[in-house]
């Protein structure tokens, strides 16, 4: 079944004019968003088909746009940080991109209506959600995680999920990267299938 992630960063630029050589300091936090998508895909010696992932970047100029990786239809994926903002600065710039990396101007609201009109199950994560393990998933549906960026999810954001219903789950007590969050729930469920 289809995994999916979205990572919502309200301050990751949506221009391609940030540095290469200092990606944290001149992109609003682009380098969570690389190594979100490494940590969502990738595996040892493969790529996982079955993740989607969808980075939405609110920062300045001009917001929102988002990124949209198909595992699926991925020919390539790099290792490290900066190769992966090169596609991501180049996919900004409107050049051509990489194979399964798609530019969408569209914002976190719409984007999470449309999941939630499709019958996704979508879940936040928070630590102060309801812990993982008490959650009762079926395999057989297809799962949507919400997290935020460094600063963590917005208030109007957060008040957004809340009013559609959406349920908030956390991994702990202790608060993860955004990038370890997204490994840990794909061990998660990586395990349930295996066990199940
Ligand atoms: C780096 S954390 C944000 C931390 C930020 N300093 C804050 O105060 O919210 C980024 C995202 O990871 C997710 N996250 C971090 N720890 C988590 C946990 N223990 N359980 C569930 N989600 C978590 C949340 O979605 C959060 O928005």
């Amino acid at each position: 079944m289809k995994r999916i992630f979205i990572v919502k960063s309200s301050t990751a630029t949506t221009s391609p004019n940030f540095s290469l050589r200092n990606i944290a300091g001149t992109s609003g936090r682009l380098d969570v968003i690389c190594r979100s998508i490494i940590n969502a895909f990738l595996v040892n010696g493969s790529i996982r088909r079955e993740i989607e992932f969808y980075g939405v970047l609110e920062g300045p100029p001009n917001p929102p746009k988002t990124i949209f990786i198909s595992g699926r239809e991925l020919s390539y994926l790099p290792r490290d940080e900066v190769a992966m903002a090169k596609i991501v600065k180049h996919l900004l710039s409107g050049a051509s991109a990489s194979s399964g990396f798609h530019l969408l101007k569209i914002g976190f609201k719409k984007l999470v209506s449309n999941f939630k009109s499709r019958d996704f199950k979508l879940i936040y994560l928070h630590e102060k959600g309801s812990y993982i393990r008490d959650f009762n998933f079926d395999l057989n549906e297809e799962y949507c995680f919400i997290l935020g960026g460094h600063l963590g999810l917005d208030l109007p954001s957060e008040l957004f999920l809340f009013s559609l219903n959406i349920p908030c789950i956390s991994l702990g007590s202790v608060k993860y990267l955004t990038s370890q969050c997204i490994t840990i729930v794909n061990e998660f469920l990586d395990r349930l299938h295996d066990y199940k």
